[in-house]
């Protein structure tokens, strides 16, 4: 805030605050200011494109909700009557979910996001079939989440084969044959990579998993609002999705469980999650979860379209605008509101300040690792330099974005960039 308030605070040229008295009278001459400079903010445009990282909550979400805090509040484990309301709301919801995935109802495992989901799937499979073996393979771009599940099981014992991707990030499917041993019992790959967009190709891989014998989860929380999901055609045997990605409540997520696929408990104690995952059920998030997924595959077609739209000018008029500039990750194996761009020589870090100060909040890719000083791992492994990936800004749009954001977005790194 402090950086935005100085700069629009110069523009009025009230700039004697430097001057003897320096300290006190900034003090006043800011307090008096932050007055005006609120109404400023307020009429400031704000442009999100930060869509990868979290979504608002839908209106018809929200309100969906709201019951389940104070007044349909029963433990839905209970057997009396404000209970069966919590537990059918439970039941609604994931039928929701598993239409939004062409899943069977009792496929679906309520948890707490994305996180946890990722960390069961692959913790739970690997510990279930350590008598089959002891060997899993997975990407090198995978999210955090995955990554460090997978970090876990190697100070366990276990063994993991990273398969590299290349310089669009995309996992190569000879390399991930070749890597199949006999006692691989896992394979984790995600749907498309988070910070550049990549779509990997999961349907070959999901038979190569089928014809092998072998285990397929796949991370699928940047798909899920983007593209269409279907885990019969996928050959997925457990599928990761959070709701907040997709206009959906923060803290609540689901695992796919294919049908007689066995899995290790994280959480015990209870017998919720038919005893697979226990613990009190976060009703409300549960029942946002169910109606985001159901608006969510209502109006999948249009906004998809729409997506693609506002990626392809974005990617246009930038690499018009910026001659020096490159677009990281696949342009046609790409989500649908991604757009990944290297600015030779500008950093992300203070790109991302500058935009801000204009009112436009963009990434440098995934949420989780903001704050780390190392550059994204996910552009290392495509082979960017230590340098390029830390000049590289990640834009993602989403439902409220128009033509004229791009506009807006374009006029403002012309005046940020060196
Ligand atoms: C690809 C991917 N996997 C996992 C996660 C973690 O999900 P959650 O924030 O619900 O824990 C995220 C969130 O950024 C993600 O983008």
């Amino acid at each position: 805030m402090y950086g935005p308030l100085r700069k629009i605070f110069r523009e009025q040229k009230a700039v004697t605050y430097v001057k003897i008295y320096r300290e006190q009278l900034y003090i006043k001459t800011f307090k008096i200011d932050r007055m005006i400079l609120k109404d400023r903010f307020m009429e400031m445009k704000m442009t999100y494109l930060d869509h990868a990282a979290t979504t608002a909550v839908k209106s018809e979400v929200l309100e969906e909700m709201l019951p389940y805090f104070a007044m349909h509040y029963g433990n839905p484990s209970a057997l009396y009557r404000t209970s069966r309301k919590s537990r059918n709301a439970i039941e609604t919801a994931r039928e929701q979910v598993a239409n939004a995935i062409k899943a069977s109802k009792s496929e679906i495992y309520f948890c707490s996001g994305g996180t946890e989901s990722d960390n069961w799937a692959i913790l739970g499979a690997s510990r279930q079939y350590k008598h089959k073996g002891m060997h899993m393979i997975t990407s090198a771009i995978e999210h955090p989440a995955v990554l460090s599940s997978f970090r876990q099981l190697e100070k366990e014992g276990y063994e993991v084969s990273y398969l590299p991707v290349d310089s669009k990030g995309m996992v190569s499917l000879e390399l991930l044959k070749e890597s199949i041993r006999p006692d691989t019992i896992l394979i984790s790959i995600m749907m498309a990579n988070n910070e550049v967009g990549t779509i990997e190709p999961l349907t070959e891989i999901g038979l190569i998993a089928k014809e092998n014998g072998i285990l397929f989860h796949t991370d699928a929380i940047s798909v899920a609002g983007s593209l269409p999901i279907d885990v019969s055609a996928l050959n997925v045997d457990l599928l990761s999705l959070s709701a907040h990605k997709f206009y959906g409540p923060k803290g609540i997520g689901a695992l796919y469980i294919r049908k007689g696929t066995a899995l290790e408990a994280l959480h015990t104690g209870g017998e919720q999650e038919k005893g697979r995952r226990a613990g009190t059920e976060n009703v409300p998030a549960i029942v946002g979860m169910g109606k985001a997924a159901e608006l969510m595959v209502k109006n999948l077609d249009s906004h998809q379209k729409r997506m693609e739209q506002l990626r392809d000018e974005a990617i246009k008029r930038i690499l018009d605008r910026f001659p020096e500039a490159s677009l990281n990750g696949s342009r046609m194996e790409r989500l649908p509101g991604n757009v990944n761009i290297l600015f030779p020589g500008n950093a992300a870090e203070s790109m991302i300040i500058k935009l801000d100060e204009r009112g436009i909040s963009v990434s440098s890719g995934s949420a989780c690792t903001t704050g780390s000083p190392n550059p994204s791992h996910v552009l290392k492994a495509m082979g960017l330099s230590h340098k390029d990936a830390q000049c590289s800004l990640r834009f993602t749009f989403g439902e409220e974005n128009t033509l004229q954001d791009v506009e807006d977005l374009l006029k403002a790194l012309e005046e940020i960039t060196t």
